[in-house]
């Protein structure tokens, strides 16, 4: 018998979460619960992720695992997001019992699809589809801390990233529709929004942009805590930077990827902005609300990049001192300007030789600006246990950082003031304040 139930996980970044919590009302919405097991769902769905080929292999390993839960015609597998937009209908030959295949614009019309299931496998993935997103205000990923999505697509084309032919063209969504969104998750007890796009510094719905948006978050809803990502330098404006000054609702952290501390790869890249434009953001950014915790994205092994521009890279990093970044090795993805025009010369042992220096560089940096912490009080959100230990608790800070704290009381939920007593490069470990 087919159950009606179902089992989803989502690979990738915030936008493919928040697609994951609109997909899960929707499922809710046709009679679908969720399960946390795959074995037993009815219908077994993974989010996938394309933008380096590391993500990619890892999708497709737990695509292959997913499909042995199958039981005979009972079970529906499902390929929904990023990497099913790209391979379409080679996903369902390389991995055949895969039923589902639906694009990034396609993944809602999901249990729509279910009712129509007549046994072959469905691959959908057309794009230009004029979303109605709000239709389905998204059932929170975590149910104190929620994504919504505020734009969708990217017009950047950044000459290494395959996004944006992924997902379209730049779409805002109406304020109204976010306002809504954010109403209805702070209404099932979410404390903690981050609006999401691609580049969310370019919103622009008629009269109103970014900064316009955010204001209008701040007095038309009762959230207490407001973040954004990912901003692009280019597009980074002063009076955004002027709100982290006004707003304390606005929480003190910005991703600002800077991807090279080099000019020249910078250019390369179609960045459109200059290390030195980067540093002033950052000197603003830290004028406008001191201590604000900077988080950022970097690519070593990018078609010609010289030794001399792997050390800007590193000396912009030593500069600005980031409290924390996502680092990866250049990866070939085909389709995108720099791989049908560069040549990907930088051997694959030196791109993993500079990857390991720039880590082992912010690993120092990031656990130098964590002792900064200690001693301090934060407002912690506990979200949550730790992984390791279910008695110890885990929340974020403002900063954005996680916190691992003990204590007796069940603080499940609540924004408590933390005491951090010691500090390493990836959490800070503290006890409740009095
Ligand atoms: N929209 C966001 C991030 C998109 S992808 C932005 O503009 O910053 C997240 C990160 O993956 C990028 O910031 C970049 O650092 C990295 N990335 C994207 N394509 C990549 C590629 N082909 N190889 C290596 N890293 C890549
Ligand atoms: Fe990719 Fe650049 Fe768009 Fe970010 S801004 S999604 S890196 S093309
Ligand atoms: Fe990956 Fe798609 Fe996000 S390629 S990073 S899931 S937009």
């Amino acid at each position: 018998m087919f159950r009606k139930t179902y089992y989803l996980h989502s690979y990738g970044c915030q936008m493919n979460i928040a697609d994951s919590g609109i997909l899960s009302a929707a499922m809710e919405k046709a009679g679908y619960s969720p399960v946390a097991d795959p074995a037993g769902a009815g219908v077994i769905i993974l989010n996938t992720c394309s933008v380096r080929e590391k993500a990619e292999e890892r999708a497709l390993g737990r695509l292959s695992e997913l499909v042995k839960y199958k039981r005979g015609k009972e079970t529906y597998v499902c390929a929904i997001g990023c990497m099913a937009q790209r391979m379409g209908q080679d996903l369902a030959d390389k991995i055949p019992g895969v039923d589902f295949i639906l694009g990034t614009e396609q993944l809602f019309d999901l249990p729509t699809l279910l009712d129509r299931r007549n046994g072959a496998p469905v691959v959908e993935t057309a794009m230009g589809v004029d979303l109605e997103w709000a239709e389905f205000p998204p059932e929170p990923d975590n149910p104190y801390a929620a994504f919504v999505t505020i734009t969708r697509g990217c017009n950047n084309y950044c000459a290494y990233c395959i996004v944006p032919y992924l997902r379209g063209p730049e779409r805002h969504r109406k304020p109204e529709a976010i306002i809504k969104d954010i109403n209805h998750l702070t209404g099932k007890g979410v404390l903690d929004i981050t609006l999401v796009g691609q580049n969310v510094n370019s919103y622009q719905h008629e009269a109103a942009t970014f900064p316009k948006l955010i204001k209008k978050v701040i007095d038309e809803t009762g959230v207490e805590r407001i973040r954004f990502i990912t901003s692009h330098p280019k597009d980074l404006s002063y009076e955004l930077i002027d709100l982290f000054a006004t707003e304390p609702r606005l929480m003190g952290h910005l991703h600002l990827p800077l991807q090279s501390g080099s000019d020249l790869i910078l250019e390369k890249m179609f960045r459109r902005y200059t290390a030195a434009h980067f540093g002033q953001l950052v000197d603003k950014l830290r004028q406008a609300r001191p201590g604000i915790a900077l988080t950022t994205d970097l690519i070593v092994g990018f078609p010609g990049e010289s030794e001399d521009d792997y050390k800007m890279t590193l000396d912009a990093v030593k500069e600005v001192r980031f409290d924390a970044a996502f680092m990866f090795r250049y990866s070939v993805r085909s389709g995108t300007w720099a791989a049908k025009n560069l040549v990907d010369d930088i051997p694959e042992e030196q791109k993993l030789k500079r990857l390991q220096n720039l880590i082992d560089l912010q690993k120092e940096i990031s656990f130098e600006v964590n002792q900064k912490e200690v001693g301090r009080v934060s407002k912690v959100l506990v979200d949550g246990t730790s992984r390791r230990d279910e008695q110890v608790w885990k929340g974020k800070t403002g900063g954005n950082k996680t916190v691992l704290l003990e204590s007796d009381q069940d603080l499940l939920g609540q924004i408590v003031p933390v005491r951090i007593l010691r500090a390493d490069s990836w959490t800070l470990h503290g006890e409740v304040a009095s």
